[in-house]
């Protein structure tokens, strides 16, 4: 197969942050998706209907013009966070979830929850009110070993959360393990989960073999090609629950090649063309578009986009950086060259 057309795709879980790394950005998911989730993981974080509606109007404003793309907020939850606030989601138009970051877990989660059973009442008034959770799975606990964060969180924290609320709309973003797959498989149908393009294509081999590689570098880590072909078998199974969320997180490419380097993968420049690869060494192209395009919008019960996106068997190198006036990022397959190519609408 040479072209492929699908419905127009959404990102259900994107980082754009603000100012000029927002305005370098912001183009590429709009060329690829009819909506995003935008993480509210900024400094100071996202915590009020009132702070999403402003960034939601910077983000709008930083879009090229004529651009049909709809950001779709959530909120970072803290110990702070209201019931109040909870029933204000609810009723937003545009604040679609609560994002839960146990705290320390990665960029910007100082902030996130500490401790998740005391947030108990607020995962209540969620499931009471419908409000989805999207959770970042990983214990933080320094004596883990990072490779084993998500199972973990899934055996002492997870499963106990869906237990006490069957009823509460959770995301288990950015699926990593064999593990996690068999636990969103084996929950009710109001447990969904996003899967990444690096995590669809990497073992942690690429950030390891042959030299230390920070472009691989996102969190939850890479880890071992089994997990990385159980993946693949979820998200091309045709199983609604999985669909795509591509964790594009953008930072400087100083702040990435340094010896404390940040967390995160730049794949907003091709996401499409990165999972289109990825379901394609599956032998599974006729399954993207469920993956891409219909899945996530009826978890989060919107409509799917009514226009389409083709792709094209054209290969393209991608750039070594995207350059703006004092600002560099490195995107994912730096220099490399893609098989597919997202044709302009
Ligand atoms: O690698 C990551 N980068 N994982 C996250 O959870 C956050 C993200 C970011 O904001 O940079
Ligand atoms: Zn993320």
């Amino acid at each position: 197969m040479d072209k492929l057309t699908i419905g127009q795709a959404d990102d259900w879980h994107l980082h754009v942050r603000t100012g000029s790394i927002l305005k370098m950005v912001i183009g590429h998911t709009a060329k690829q998706f009819g909506r995003a989730i935008i993480m509210p993981n900024l400094k100071p974080p996202v915590t009020t209907v009132e702070q999403a509606l402003l960034y939601r109007q910077e983000i709008l404003a930083a879009l090229p013009q004529g651009s049909a793309f709809q950001p779709l907020m959530a909120l970072y939850l803290t110990a702070n966070t209201s019931v109040d606030e909870i029933k204000k989601v609810a009723d937003a138009e545009h604040v679609h979830a609560f994002k839960l970051y146990p705290a320390g877990a990665t960029t910007n989660s100082d902030a996130g929850v500490a401790d998740i059973e005391a947030a108990y009442p607020l995962f209540a008034a969620m499931e009471k009110y419908r409000v989805p959770l999207l959770i970042h799975g990983e214990v933080t606990d320094a004596e883990h070993d990072i490779f084993d964060r998500e199972k973990i969180f899934i055996d002492s924290k997870l499963s106990k959360l869906t237990q006490q609320f069957p009823a509460l709309r959770i995301v288990v973003e950015h699926l990593t393990t064999q593990e996690a797959v068999q636990f969103v498989e084996a929950a009710g149908a109001n447990v969904a989960a996003t899967i990444t393009p690096q995590h669809l294509l990497y073992n942690r081999n690429a950030i390891l073999a042959g030299g230390i590689r920070p472009h691989y570098y996102c969190l939850p880590i890479l880890k071992r090609e089994h997990h990385r072909q159980t993946l693949l078998k979820a998200a091309t199974s045709g199983n609604p629950k999985f669909f795509l969320g591509t964790d594009s997180a953008p930072h400087l490419t100083g702040m990435k090649e340094n010896s404390c380097g940040c967390a995160g993968c730049y794949s907003a420049h091709a996401a499409l063309e990165l999972y289109a690869e990825a379901f394609e060494q599956a032998g599974a192209l006729d399954k993207l578009e469920g993956f891409a395009s219909f899945y996530g919008a009826d978890f989060y019960g919107l409509p799917r986009n009514s226009a389409s996106v083709t792709l094209e068997k054209q290969p393209w190198t991608v750039p070594e950086a995207y350059v703006g006036d004092d600002i560099a990022i490195t995107p994912l397959r730096a220099g490399e060259e893609l098989r597919w190519r997202l044709l302009a609408a």
